[in-house]
């Protein structure tokens, strides 16, 4: 894994910013996959930036996101599709033709899944994935525990991640319990990963996503097993190693 240590959140969020920036620029990268959480609302904005400075039209690109609340309509203000709306769609020229979620209020969550996987394969695959990391070692919304060989499904969220999110969710609020999530499986096919992380409450997973046996019980191990890995982690980020 190529590990770039940075001193802080706004020196990773540039960096993450570049990396993508120049992945769209030269042409190699026109399937994005794109994560939400608190980690790349700096990347995204510093992309933005970017995009926008150099006048870069993106048309041509298409976007896949990791993942979706169950029961939050698409424009819940704490859906991922807002998420992404707010920090980086509006902004930009992607098509919406182009920006692909899962959806959180489908009819027949085994269709969506399987909508999903077959959409990325039509796609040709992911071409760079941005991902965040979990403190328990979670990757989109797959936890401890989540198969290697996964694929786009329903899973329920650990009551960790239910709490560490409930700071988005307005008092009296019910956090969603469940989500749609790309799998393991799916985002080991992509062609280059970039995992941006930030802060001390990263640290432990960090360190076992790095040092740590390769195993289920901690689903960022198994970054070890890609060959095209970049992580850009601040200095609180890379404490434990
Ligand atoms: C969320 C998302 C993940 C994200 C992680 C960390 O639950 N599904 O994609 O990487 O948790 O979030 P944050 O960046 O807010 O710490």
């Amino acid at each position: 894994m190529n590990i770039i240590q940075v001193q802080d959140y706004e020196e990773m969020s540039e960096q993450g910013a570049e990396f993508l920036f120049r992945e769209i620029m030269s042409g190699r990268s026109k399937v994005i996959g794109l994560a939400t959480g608190g980690t790349p609302v700096g990347l995204y904005k510093h992309l933005v930036e970017k995009i926008n400075a150099n006048e870069v039209s993106l048309t041509d690109v298409h976007t896949v996101n990791l993942d979706e609340y169950i029961g939050l309509s698409d424009d819940h203000p704490n859906s991922y599709h807002q998420y992404m709306f707010q920090n980086l769609f509006q902004y930009i020229d992607i098509p919406s033709a182009n920006r692909h979620l899962p959806s959180g209020t489908a009819a027949d969550f085994s269709e969506e899944c399987r909508r999903y996987e077959r959409l990325i394969q039509q796609l040709g695959g992911v071409d760079t994935q941005l991902l965040g990391i979990g403190a328990n070692g979670h990757i989109a919304f797959n936890e401890p525990g989540s198969p290697f060989d996964g694929r786009t499904r329903v899973v329920d969220l650990a009551p960790a991640t239910i709490e560490a999110n409930s700071r988005y969710f307005n008092e009296g609020e019910t956090v969603p319990s469940q989500a749609v999530t790309m799998g393991i499986g799916t985002i080991m096919e992509s062609g280059r990963i970039v995992m941006i992380a930030s802060g001390k409450e990263k640290a432990a997973a960090v360190k076992e996503m790095l040092t740590g046996e390769v195993t289920e019980d901690c689903p960022a191990t198994v970054l070890q097993k890609h060959d095209d890995v970049t992580l850009i982690a601040d200095a609180e980020a890379l404490s434990e190693i």
